[in-house]
């Protein structure tokens, strides 16, 4: 995406866990400022741990970019501390809608008020409740026990707390029914074009991340396999058998199965 500004920069990064193994080699990703970006890819090829070499949640599970960096405002912060990061204004909300249970939905918002720049904890809340009003009908209730979807809008809720500029959303569709994935999405997309924030989408649901983001990129195995715009991408006969016709396959077959296709080495182009 050459002339356009990008708020991250992944280049050419390799990542290990506990230093020997090795899970990403070689990602490079860019969202431009304001942008939606995608990031597809089947269970296991690195989604998270991408994720989490953005946001330096990494060094918590004992894995570390070992080459290439991460460019984020023009700034390297791949090896700054995770509180840094955050405060730089980039919040990932993590896989599976973890909201602290005994909480309620309104205290599990306020954790992420402290990293905020401007406002009040109220105005912060006002903004949550308005971009999610059934939040605000739940603000008193255990978060343990509200539903799987008002659980995820916590989470997204709470990130939304703390004025990011860049969201990391790792799978928010998982396990919820379509009418609420729906309801979700459309509140990311407002967030995105009334909030300006710029957002890394991580989705095995590739329909849905491709209508929702304009570009996207598709990981295998810890390699970035393919990268286009969505529209290409969903005329992309490999995109359709893998990812958009899972349901007369019974399964998922690796991405490289279905066909083979050239690997795009981007750090030499
Ligand atoms: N803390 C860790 N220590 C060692 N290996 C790990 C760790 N976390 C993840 N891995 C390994 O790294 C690889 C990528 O995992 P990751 O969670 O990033 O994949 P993913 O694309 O997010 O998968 P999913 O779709 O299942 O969420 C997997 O092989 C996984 O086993
Ligand atoms: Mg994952």
């Amino acid at each position: 995406m050459e002339g356009v500004e990008n708020i991250l920069s992944i280049k050419n990064i390799e990542v290990r866990y506990h230093e020997v193994i090795l899970v990403l080699k070689g990602v490079s990703i860019d969202v431009p400022k304001g942008g939606i970006v995608a990031l597809l890819g089947a269970n296991g090829a690195g989604k998270s741990t991408t994720l989490k070499a953005v946001s330096g949640l990494l060094k918590t599970e004992d894995g570390e970019v070992t080459d290439g960096g991460i460019e984020f405002e023009g700034k390297f912060i791949h090896n700054l501390p995770a509180y840094d990061i955050a405060r730089m204004g980039i919040v990932q909300v993590i896989e599976g809608r973890k909201v602290f249970e005994h909480l309620t939905v309104e205290e599990n918002l306020k954790v992420g008020a402290h990293l905020r720049k401007t406002g009040t904890v109220k105005e912060k809340l006002e903004l949550v409740y308005h971009y999610f009003p059934r939040l605000r009908e739940k603000r008193n209730e255990i978060a343990g026990f509200v539903s799987g979807g008002e659980q995820q809008m916590t989470v997204v809720g709470r990130a939304l707390m703390t004025e990011p500029k860049l969201v990391l959303l790792d799978e928010p569709s998982m396990g919820l029914a379509p009418m609420l994935i729906h309801e979700i999405f459309n509140i990311i997309t407002r967030l995105n074009s009334e909030e300006k924030i710029s957002i890394l989408l991580v989705e095995q649901n590739a329909k849905l991340a491709l209508n929702v983001a304009p570009y996207a990129y598709v990981m295998e195995t810890g390699r970035i396999v393919m990268d286009d715009t969505s529209e290409k991408l969903l005329q992309n006969q490999d995109i359709k058998d893998f990812y958009l016709g899972l349901t007369d396959k019974g399964g998922r077959k690796s991405f490289r199965d279905v066909k083979h296709y050239k690997r795009r080495k981007r750090w030499l182009t």
